[in-house]
């Protein structure tokens, strides 16, 4: 598959880590940065990701921050994006088999590494069911006139 992913400064370490193992499970990366420690600003990295997998270039993103959370907030804000900021493996395993999520927001101040490695692979492995959760992933989107 064709991934795109981006951390802020608080999680470059685990965003190469996470990107060196999508490559060696033999997936393309798109590696949107950051790349060093000096503060940045979560939603730039968010949009872009988000932007990637918006507009067809990437089939999934990952997003790491410090939590996840602000990541998911921001990338969420695109159309046809669903992002999960998860940190259990049920809540990875359901993010994909019920949701369809598309992006994955993990949190390098939550999860040990080897954790977060083991988060991405349910990500990457587990398909969308599909039947009754495809109509509940096409409302997902808001309807006309609501927002
Ligand atoms: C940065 O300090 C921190 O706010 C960010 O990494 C993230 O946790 C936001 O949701």
């Amino acid at each position: 598959m064709k991934f795109v992913i981006g951390s802020d400064h608080a999680a470059v370490a685990l965003k190469n880590r996470l990107r060196d193992q999508l490559r060696e499970w033999g997936h393309e990366v798109n590696d949107v940065g950051t790349n060093s420690s000096e503060s940045v600003d979560y939603p730039d990295y968010a949009h872009v990701v988000a932007g990637e997998v918006q507009g067809g270039a990437a089939e999934r993103g990952v997003l790491v921050c410090g939590t996840g959370v602000g990541m998911a907030i921001a990338a969420n804000r695109h159309r046809g994006v669903r992002a999960a900021a998860c940190s259990d493996a049920f809540s990875a395993r359901m993010a994909r088999q019920h949701n369809d999520a598309n992006v994955l927001c993990l949190g390098a101040r939550i999860l040990a590494p080897e954790y977060a490695l083991e988060l991405l692979r349910i990500f990457v492995d587990t398909p969308f069911e599909g039947a009754r959760h495809g109509r509940r992933v096409a409302k997902l989107e808001p309807p006309e006139g609501r927002c």
